[in-house]
């Protein structure tokens, strides 16, 4: 029998509200995040520059990570700019990018006036794929940010390699992906320098928030420097002001960072519950025609940021655009797509818009078409996939719910034989 789906009319699958990131439901704030807020208040700072708390932020995870140095900032995008900044890169000078990914990855590339080099992703992870990563390399190139998507760890033994024997920069952004495993080591304690975001969205978060970590003193001492004006403040006194090269003002807050202690010492059990549930989804998906779960490589351990369900439209007899609307439809929280269009098809790349009518540095320098067809890879799996947000708190029936949701969407339209 055909179920008539909630997008025609019918009942919903996913009867209750599934908690969100938005809400006190789907997050982990509780008496350890207000004591700290409170203590840092009472303190009468709330500038790092004087205060406790981001310092200690910095200190308990850099050491949680078991990576020597550690450097908090304003957000996600700010901690590649550190790290981009750490390179202090000249003018067109080339960083390899994927083409999925938050745009804050690739932003501070061009703010330092490099140019990105988009590389196409394994189709099945959509993480960078390493021989694109190779096949793209150039005399200028001087760094690749690899994007652990999702929560999916990227194949860092092949990027590693390669990144070596090219002398090039490796920047994890681990943005999505707090305490994901590649090979037993954690993701961030692999590439060179490595960057997390504490938005909102994220396994841990103070609303906004940033914090790039480092193996290397010198990036992190101009990581530091990047964050505060690049104002050495140990010389002190006022009079001494010296602001050594071109940077910003990033600085995180002791509000933030009092937050950001608490979650800290949270993220583990988050990351834990993300995959236990996510996995019990994968064990119910398994007859259901047409749909895949994440491809999760037996060498990785994924942190579940997002569940991103493939959809094989030939099988599923329905485009996965038609399939996510229909699973909307049924009360599960999903992007239909995670991003419409690879980055370099947005306008910033495809139209040069950057400072002016200057097109800088784009068009001086890039030698890349910013056009359909750059990487094929990329923008057929975009079209394949629909990215389910998750969630710490998502109970065992919450999950059985959108199984059940999967289940429907996918038998409805097989047996309907739709068309797109
Ligand atoms: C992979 C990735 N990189 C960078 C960022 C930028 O972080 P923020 O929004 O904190 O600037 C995000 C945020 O969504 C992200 O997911």
């Amino acid at each position: 029998m055909i179920e008539q789906l909630a997008l025609d009319g019918g009942p919903r699958a996913v009867e209750e509200k599934l908690p969100t990131f938005l809400e006190s439901a789907g997050r982990s704030f509780g008496v350890e995040e207000e004591g700290l807020v409170l203590e840092a208040l009472r303190n009468g700072c709330l500038s790092r520059n004087g205060g406790t708390m981001v310092l200690r932020f910095e200190q308990e995870f850099a050491q949680a990570l078991g990576v020597p140095h550690a450097v908090a900032c304003s957000s996600g995008t700010a901690s590649i700019h550190l790290a981009v900044a750490a390179l202090n890169l000249e003018p067109g000078d080339e960083v390899i990018v994927p083409p999925i990914t938050d745009i804050g990855t690739v932003l501070p590339v061009l703010w330092q006036n490099a140019v990105p080099v988009f590389a196409d992703v394994d189709p099945r992870t959509m993480c960078l794929d390493p021989a694109d990563v190779a096949g793209r390399i150039s005399g200028r190139t001087r760094a690749v940010i690899a994007v652990h998507l999702a929560g999916q760890p990227c194949d860092m033994d092949a990027l590693v390699k390669i990144c070596k024997e090219r002398s090039l920069v490796l920047i994890e952004d681990c943005s999505q992906s707090y305490w994901a495993e590649h090979e037993g080591r954690l993701a961030g304690t692999i590439g060179d320098m490595a960057c997390f975001s504490l938005q909102q969205s994220k396994h841990m978060t103070c609303g906004e928030g940033g914090i790039l970590v480092t193996p290397r003193e010198d990036y992190a001492r101009r990581a530091r420097l990047f964050t505060d004006k690049a104002w050495p403040r140990e010389t002190k006194s006022l009079g001494s002001c010296r602001f050594l090269f071109l940077a910003q003002n990033y600085r995180m807050s002791e509000l933030a960072g009092a937050v950001a202690l608490a979650q800290l010492a949270k993220v583990r059990d988050t990351v834990a519950r993300r995959r236990a549930s996510a996995e019990r989804l994968t064990a119910l998906l398994a007859e259901v025609p047409g749909v895949m779960p994440p491809h999760v490589p037996s060498a990785t351990l994924h942190s579940y940021w997002l569940y991103m369900l493939r959809v094989n439209e030939a099988e599923a007899g329905v485009t996965a655009r038609r399939f996510g609307e229909a699973l909307i439809a049924e009360g599960v929280p999903a992007w239909v797509e995670y991003i419409i269009d690879p980055l370099y098809l947005s306008p910033i790349f495809a139209e040069s818009q950057t400072y002016g009518a200057s097109g800088y540095p784009l068009l001086q320098f890039g030698r890349q078409n910013y056009q359909r067809g750059l990487c094929p890879n990329a923008e057929a799996a975009l079209k394949s996939t629909i990215a389910i947000w998750w969630n710490e708190n998502y109970t065992e029936a919450h999950v059985h719910q959108i199984s059940d949701a999967i289940r429907k969407v996918g038998s409805h339209f097989s047996l309907a034989g739709a068309k797109p």
